[in-house]
């Protein structure tokens, strides 16, 4: 049994307690820090947490506590980060790990100094429908990952320092583009180098300094692509959909709109809908278990198991900060409108991985492009003369 010290008690502060509390799970949320000692005393009464202080290294510094949960806004991640690793305490923190990949290297050099388990609480890779698919990925049902189409959109964020890109860091790419960034990896191979990205962002509705709006291209050393589209500025709910296309195969992934469960209400709801519902008649789109949809439940599961095992969770500081690196390098392109390199000085994953081209020799002196089976019954093959280089038809049957 882990007793937790929560950094936070906003909308995430609150979906960490559900989902630790939820259940008849025995790891509890010990003490909350909340910068409004009303907020703290709330959550406090409203899921049994036995302390709660508005003073952050009073909360972090528990003596009763050994894991400490940071769900705070992004520019004071890494002071809470270091703060619970010099107590010696495992520390979990929220995406995105820092506003930048320098922020991120030093969170990470810091629990690696003082000998602390870490993880990186990216929900969204832990999805019941996002951990069985990187299972079929896995034994290779759908060949080699060509290309992940990772989506999340929505109108936008509910407090205000999202929206000032000194705190948070940048707009919609650093808040939710990093789940998609995340999401591709995983489906790709976290230990294949993202190698150069390109991007197109900009504040197409909102009068803010940073991007509500951005489509992006991650490229691997192995020629794969990770594909981000990301919004504030859609409209109509929270849009959470994956693709994986593989040589061999193709997942559909859809976490929140239309995913089976749907009401129609002329009177209107009374009650709250669904994270970033924009409405409560009509159509809506209901989910029934919130926190385990959106991947909350397997995520702790796995962070505590890891910690009690001694081994390591899914999603670590390391994978934080290569996500920062490649949103570092996403800003830099969206600048200079060209592809940018992905820096990344720290690097853990493969060298030198070979290319995802598949070769299938059809005889001697050919290999198969395409074989399709023709409305006239027969079947049309597409062949490349393996010397010359030439490409032929050939109908067969
Ligand atoms: N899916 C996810 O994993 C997910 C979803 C939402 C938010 N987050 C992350 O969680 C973190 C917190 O987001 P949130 O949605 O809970 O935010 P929020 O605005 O709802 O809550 C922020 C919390 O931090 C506290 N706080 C302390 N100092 C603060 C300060 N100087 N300014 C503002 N708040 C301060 C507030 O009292 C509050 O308890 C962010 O890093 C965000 O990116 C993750």
């Amino acid at each position: 049994m882990h007793r937790i010290s929560l950094l936070g008690s906003g909308l995430i502060g609150m979906f960490y307690t559900m989902a630790l509390h939820g259940h008849r799970g025995r790891d509890r949320v010990h003490v909350n820090y909340s910068r409004s000692a009303d907020r703290a005393r709330d959550l406090a009464d409203k899921w049994g947490i036995p302390k709660h202080t508005a003073n952050l290294d009073e909360a972090i510094n528990d003596p009763d506590t050994d894991v400490v949960i940071v769900a705070l806004p992004n520019h004071l991640h890494e002071q809470a980060v270091v703060a619970a690793a010099n107590a010696g305490k495992a520390v979990l923190c929220t995406k995105p790990l820092g506003r930048n990949a320098d922020e991120s290297r030093r969170m990470l050099e810091a629990v690696e100094r003082a000998g602390v388990f870490a993880g990186y609480l990216e929900d969204l890779c832990y999805t019941p429908k996002t951990l069985r698919a990187l299972d079929s990925v896995r034994r290779g049902t759908v060949g080699k990952v060509l290309w992940v189409r990772s989506r999340e959109t929505h109108p936008g964020p509910h407090s205000d320092w999202f929206w000032n890109k000194e705190l948070s860091g940048g707009g919609a790419i650093i808040d939710l583009g990093c789940h998609c960034i995340e999401i591709a990896r995983s489906f790709i191979g976290k230990d294949v180098r993202p190698v150069e990205v390109v991007c197109w962002g900009d504040a197409q509705v909102h009068p803010i300094e940073a991007e509500d709006h951005a489509v992006g291209l991650v490229r691997y050393e192995n020629g794969a692509v990770g594909q981000f589209e990301v919004s504030w500025a859609f409209r109509g709910g929270m849009d959470l959909r994956d693709e994986v296309a593989g040589t061999d195969g193709t997942i559909w992934l859809n976490h929140w709109l239309r995913t089976g469960f749907e009401i129609y209400t002329a009177r209107g709801e009374a009650d709250y809908v669904a994270e970033k519902a924009e409405g409560a008649t009509g159509w809506l789109f209901p989910v029934g278990d919130e926190p385990g949809a959106l991947g909350y439940t397997e995520m702790f599961t796995d962070m505590l198991d890891s910690l009690d095992n001694h081994t390591t969770p899914r999603e670590t500081f390391y994978d934080g900060y290569v996500v920062n690196a490649i949103i570092d390098a996403v800003y830099a392109s969206i600048q200079n409108k060209q592809w940018q390199p992905v820096n990344l000085p720290i690097w853990r994953g493969r060298e030198g991985v070979e290319s995802l081209a598949v070769l299938r020799d059809y005889d001697a002196d050919h290999v198969l492009l395409k074989e399709e089976r023709m409305m006239d019954g027969s079947t049309k093959l597409i062949l490349r003369n393996k010397k010359m280089g030439q490409v032929i038809n050939r109908t067969i049957g």
